[in-house]
């Protein structure tokens, strides 16, 4: 598969991450499927991605109008045959490893051999992703960051059988819809900017925890002197407390290594649901849940 051959897009999974890479697509004008698991779910993604378009459309980043974007999303409950035409898909569902896999033995039954799988995982291994298919050579890991529409980085990685073709039109694909990707050529779990921002925020936890320093010192400090465009505590709040927590029980259950010091104060919040921007309280609080402004 060609880039030019790609017109129609799959994200699986509308959270967090999945409405703000289907929206970056849309927004670099191609048809996209955006699919969940339940229509409320799909409902407040939609609202959600409106919402982002307007504030774009405010400052004049997008030339089109929110509704001429929108109309290329197309929200479906569920994989089935009505996405079958997509050539290409990007999955962002939750960090859990048996989800990844069977949403991938999904996907490798649903779809033509030649469209490219590629995973949005935060730090699980592509390589194990990709063992759920008959195909392991056409998934790739395609990495975004939060919010996908700001950020201008992706990571590509290629996985132990990635097709070095599959790798470079994925590359070539980030660059067509106005990210700087670079490519990874070998499976490091968490890529290079996880593995990096992990051991920062793990170290920025259990000092809190230990109280060496309160949350807001150690967010002035990540800012104001290492240089970070939010202190690590608003970030963790940003992405969502179980994105990490969750990655890190998966990366248990496969035995790997993590750099990331372990922090109890994640579980403890994660549990009582306070899990950031998106469920209103998280280190910090915020008022309309899933609508980040500052705290
Ligand atoms: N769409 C549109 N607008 C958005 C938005 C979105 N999704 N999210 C926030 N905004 C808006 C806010 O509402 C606010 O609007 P306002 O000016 O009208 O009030 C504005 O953006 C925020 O402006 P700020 O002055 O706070 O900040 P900047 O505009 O300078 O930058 C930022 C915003 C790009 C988000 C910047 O704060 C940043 O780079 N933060 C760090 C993000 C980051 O590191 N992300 C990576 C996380 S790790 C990850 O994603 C990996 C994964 O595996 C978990």
């Amino acid at each position: 598969m060609k880039v030019d051959d790609i017109k129609k897009i799959l994200v699986v999974g509308a959270g967090t991450m999945g409405h703000g890479i289907a929206e970056v697509f849309a927004i670099a004008g191609y048809h996209v499927y955006l699919s969940d698991v339940s229509e409320d779910i799909l409902n407040k993604s939609l609202n959600n991605i409106r919402w982002s378009l307007s504030k774009l459309k405010e400052k004049d980043r997008i030339k089109e109008t929110v509704d001429e974007v929108l109309s290329r999303i197309r929200p479906v409950v569920g994989l089935n045959e009505s996405v079958s035409d997509a050539d290409f898909v990007v999955e962002a569902s939750p960090e859990i490893i048996d989800l990844k896999r069977q949403i991938f033995s999904t996907l490798d039954k649903l779809l033509s051999p030649n469209t490219i799988l590629a995973t949005n995982t935060s730090t699980l291994p592509v390589t194990s992703i990709a063992e759920a298919t008959s195909k392991p050579e056409r998934v790739v890991a395609m990495h975004f960051f939060n919010p996908p529409v700001l950020m201008e980085l992706v990571e590509v990685m290629k996985g132990e059988k990635t097709n070095d073709e599959v790798a470079l039109t994925t590359y070539e694909l980030a660059k067509k819809i106005g990210k700087k990707p670079i490519l990874i050529k070998k499976d490091v779990p968490g890529y290079v900017v996880n593995n990096i921002l992990g051991a920062v925020s793990g170290t920025a936890c259990l000092l809190v925890e230990k109280g060496l320093a309160d949350i807001k010192e150690v967010d002035a400090v990540t800012m104001y002197k290492l240089g970070f465009p939010m202190g690590v505590f608003i970030l963790a709040d940003y992405s969502g407390l179980d994105i990490g927590y969750n990655a890190l029980r998966s990366r248990e259950k496969l035995g790997l290594k993590t750099n990331r010091p372990p922090c109890s104060m994640v579980e403890e919040k994660v549990k009582r649901g306070e899990l950031g921007v998106k469920s209103g309280k998280g280190y910090y609080q915020y008022p309309a849940p899933g609508k980040y402004q500052k705290p």
